[in-house]
């Protein structure tokens, strides 16, 4: 039987994920590929500690360097995250002229386009279906399945640790922010410092991955604004609530006439959108085609047996093909050709939440009205919550769709108003796809 060999190097969560899918799953795999698919290598910096697998230790090396020095190693899985080492371990594997797959958003969110040129310079595959969405076949629906429509929108709920603190906190109401983020590290679903997952990074990672996927054309991280779920307080759960709304940190993708919106930050679902009931540390993802309408994708977005399913897919497909003359699309690196514009955050339509601690006194609305009036933001909703000690009252605010920048206008100029005004207000924005 004929054989490809694979080196795996970054021997960690995800790669003990796909060391235990080659020794469990090796049939599937051969009879898949029609040939034997060995993985005789695996470098980590650190070849000591016990793993969860058993592993020959003639296969470790502390050396990553004694797979990419080996001609007869083919495909190369990089699983060890972050942008360095990451970048020049990948770009010297592609120099070398060997097909690399990897999970590594990071590095894919500022680095696609130029390793995606270097491999089709090479003539050799990047695959990356793990970097969005885990063990949800994103990357390869995107641009295998849908390939014929036009995408006009992707939502997507693409960070389990955050959409998993905000589950909760609609479920635990007598619970803080922070004693859910305690919990979710305690459970494994928050890692020690979870400022990317919170602060909404690893979802805009994800989300600048799936855009260019989607629009093809290079958008990094820096193209996507961001916001994450920090300032979200048990008040804002208990009114959204009662407004008829759930909370969501959402990844928007969006087709407009004037470019192509890239955004993650909280937003405010009706309960009854489909989105509202994802829960805990699962991902979805919701398509807007042009062919078929609405679509949906949902899984696990993390965890190493999932993610290693979707690493081990590209394995496949790349040693399926091997030593063919033509990769098949999906893995053939390709040139992000289409410039669209990234629209500005300030030409982003939405109506808001607001919520503000204001003096409970006459006129206090009138202020408001009139700030808001000279910026034309028309109110949708107004609630004023029970007294607070000092005379100090919650004031919720649902704005009719408007701008982003006269709407932080108003914003700011309302903050002048420290007579009627206690603290920043508080916004989020309100779904408008
Ligand atoms: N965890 C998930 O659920 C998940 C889901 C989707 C995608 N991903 C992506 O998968 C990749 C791997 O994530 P992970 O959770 O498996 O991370 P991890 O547990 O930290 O594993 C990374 C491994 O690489 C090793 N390493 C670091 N520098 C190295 C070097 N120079 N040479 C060789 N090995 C080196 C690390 O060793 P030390 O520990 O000694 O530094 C560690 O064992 C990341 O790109 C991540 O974004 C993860």
């Amino acid at each position: 039987m004929e054989k490809v060999k694979v080196g795996l190097i970054g021997f960690g969560n995800i790669g003990t994920g796909v060391v235990k899918t080659f020794q469990h799953n090796a049939e599937k795999i051969n009879e898949e590929v029609g040939k034997k698919v060995e993985l005789v290598k695996i470098a980590d910096k650190d070849v000591t500690t016990p793993r969860e697998v058993e592993i020959d230790s003639e296969l470790l090396t502390e050396d990553y360097r004694e797979i990419l020095n080996d001609p007869s190693i083919d495909i190369v899985m990089e699983l060890v995250g972050g942008v360095d080492p990451a970048y020049k371990m990948i770009k010297e594997a592609l120099r070398k002229g060997k097909n690399v797959v990897t999970a590594n958003k990071d590095l894919l969110a500022k680095h696609s386009a130029e390793l995606i040129a270097l491999a089709q310079e090479k003539q050799v595959a990047l695959a990356f279906e793990a970097s969005v969405g885990g063990g949800i076949p994103l990357i390869r629906t995107i641009r295998d399945s849908l390939a014929a429509n036009n995408i006009n929108y992707i939502l997507g709920i693409l960070n389990g640790t955050s959409n998993y603190i905000l589950t909760k906190m609609y479920d635990e109401p007598d619970m803080s922010f922070e004693e859910i983020l305690v919990q979710a590290q305690e459970l494994g679903y928050a890692e020690a410092d979870p400022t990317s997952d919170i602060e909404g990074y690893d979802a805009a990672n994800k989300a600048a991955i799936l855009a260019s996927i989607a629009f093809g054309q290079k958008i990094t991280l820096d193209d996507v604004y961001t916001e994450g779920i920090t300032r979200i307080t048990p008040r804002d759960i208990t009114y959204t609530s009662e407004l008829g709304y759930i909370i969501k940190l959402l990844a928007v993708i969006r087709k407009m006439i004037n470019g192509v919106e890239v955004r993650v930050h909280p937003v405010l679902l009706p309960e009854d959108h489909i989105l509202s009931s994802v829960s805990d540390v699962i991902n979805t993802v919701m398509f807007d085609l042009d062919l078929v309408g609405n679509t949906m994708l949902h899984g696990p977005g993390a965890g190493a047996l999932p993610t290693a399913s979707s690493v081990l897919s590209d394995v496949i497909e790349i040693a399926k093909h091997l030593h063919n003359k033509k990769v098949p699309r999906f893995l053939t690196p390709y040139t992000f050709d289409r410039e669209k514009e990234i629209v500005s955050m300030d030409d982003v339509v939405s109506g808001y939440y607001i919520r503000m601690q204001v003096y409970d006194r006459p006129g206090v609305l009138a202020t408001v009205g009139s700030v808001f009036a000279k910026y034309d933001v028309s109110i949708a909703v107004v609630l004023q919550k029970e007294s607070n000690i000092g005379g100090w009252v919650p004031l919720i605010v649902l704005t009719h769709p408007i701008k982003d920048a006269p709407m932080k206008k108003a914003l700011e100029e309302i903050k002048q108003h420290d007579e009627i005004l206690r603290g920043d207000p508080f916004y989020i924005r309100i779904l408008d796809v």
